[in-house]
C-alpha cells in the first residue's frame, strides 16, 4: 500500500507527519518504508534520527543503484526504513516522465506493508503524479490562511491533473480541457460543476469517470492548531471540499502546536521518541488508529 503526504505549502508539517506515521505504524507492527520524495529539499532523514544515509535516490535516478531496495537504509526503529532524497542539486522539476514511470514501479514492487511518500511542497506534475497514485493521499494544512489557501490549490491542481489523464484515456480530445478553462463558457467555475457536466454531457462513460475519481482516497490532516477554532477549521476544510471538490474526503485528526516538536528537531531526534508523553505523540497515535480503521472505505464522488 502507498500512502503519500502532501500539501501545497512548504513547513506545513509534512516531514513530521510522514516521518512520525512510518514510527508509529512500525510500533504497531506495520513493515513501513519511507520514501523522501522532496528531492531538492530532502530533510527525512533528520527527522527520524541522526543517520547519515549512504544512498539515496539519486543513485536509483542516475542509474548507479537500479534495484531501489537497495537504496533503503534501517533505521533504529526496527520495522521502518528509509528511502531518503537527493543528497545533489536534482529536485522534483529535474524528474522527467523517464524517470517518473520507472520509480514509482519500482515504489509499488518493496516488500513492506506500507510506503509513505514525503511529497515534498508544490504542484509539480510529478507530485501530482505520485499523489494521485497512492492508495492513500493525505494533505496537511495548518490554520494558516496562506495554507488553507495552497492546500485547496493543491487539491484543485491534482484533480485538474487527474481530468486531464481521464481525457487522455478516455480519448475525449480536448473536451476537458475545454471547460477546465477558468472563462469557459459553460457556467462551470468548480471542480464539481465539471463533474455534473461530464454526467450530463457524457452519460456514456460518465459512471467510469466518477469511478476513476473515487480511487483518489483524500485525507486532511489540521496541524498546528493551536485553539479550538483551528481545531474546528479542519472540519469546515472538509465542507469546502466537498462542495467544491465533489469528493468525499475524510478528516483524520488534528495535531497541536508543541514546543516538544522543536525541542526534539534542536536534538535530531524523532519527537515521539525524545518525548513518548507530550500531547502531540498522543496524537499521533490517534490519526494512526484512525488511518488504520478507515482502512477499507473508499472516497465517493
Ligand atoms: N505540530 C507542530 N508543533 C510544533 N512545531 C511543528 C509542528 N509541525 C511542524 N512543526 C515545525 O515546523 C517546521 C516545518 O515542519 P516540516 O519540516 O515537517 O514541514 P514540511 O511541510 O515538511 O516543510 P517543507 O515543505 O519545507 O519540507 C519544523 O521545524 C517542525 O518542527
Ligand atoms: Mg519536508
Amino acid at each position: 500500500m502507498i500512502w503519500t503526504v502532501g500539501g501545497g505549502k512548504g513547513g506545513v508539517g509534512k516531514s513530521l507527519i510522514s516521518s512520525s506515521l512510518g514510527i508509529s505504524l512500525s510500533r504497531l507492527g506495520y513493515r513501513v518504508i519511507l520514501v523522501d520524495l522532496d528531492l531538492g529539499a530532502a530533510n527525512l532523514h533528520t527527522c527520524l534520527g541522526t543517520l547519515n544515509p549512504q544512498l539515496s535516490l539519486s543513485d536509483f535516478l542516475s542509474g548507479r543503484q537500479p534495484d531501489l531496495s537497495r537504496i533503503c537504509t534501517a533505521t533504529e526503529f526496527p520495522k521502518l526504513s528509509l528511502i531518503s532524497g537527493c543528497h545533489d542539486a536534482l529536485d522534483i522539476s529535474s524528474l522527467s516522465s523517464e524517470h517518473l514511470a520507472p520509480l514509482m514501479e519500482s515504489i509499488k514492487k518493496l516488500s513492506s506493508d506500507i510506503v509513505i511518500i514525503d511529497l515534498g511542497a508544490g504542484t509539480h506534475f510529478t507530485t501530482l503524479d505520485f499523489f494521485l497514485d497512492a492508495d492513500r493521499s493525505m494533505v496537511t494544512f495548518t490554520p494558516e490562511p496562506t495554507s488553507l489557501e495552497n492546500g485547496y490549490r493543491f487539491i484543485k491542481a491534482a484533480f485538474f491533473r487527474k481530468m486531464k489523464h481521464l481525457e487522455k484515456k478516455f480519448d475525449l480530445g480536448t473536451f476537458i480541457s475545454e471547460v477546465m478553462d477558468e472563462k469557459n463558457r459553460y457556467q462551470i467555475r468548480t471542480p464539481y460543476d465539471l463533474i455534473q457536466y461530464i454526467i450530463s454531457q457524457k452519460p456514456e462513460i460518465a459512471s467510469q469517470i466518477v469511478e476513476e475519481l473515487n480511487h483518489i482516497r483524500l485525507e486532511i490532516i489540521m496541524n498546528q492548531t493551536r485553539s479550538l477554532n483551528d481545531i474546528e477549521l479542519g472540519n469546515s476544510v472538509l465542507s469546502v471540499c466537498r462542495k467544491y471538490f465533489g469528493l468525499s474526503v475524510h478528516l483524520l485528526g488534528h495535531l497541536d502546536y508543541d514546543n516538544a516538536v522543536w525541542q526534539a528537531v534542536r536534538k535530531r531526534k524523532p519527537v515521539l521518541l525524545e518525548f513518548p508523553h507530550s500531547v502531540i505523540s498522543g496524537q499521533f497515535l490517534r490519526i494512526c488508529k484512525n488511518l488504520i480503521d478507515h482502512k477499507s472505505k473508499r472516497a465517493v464522488v
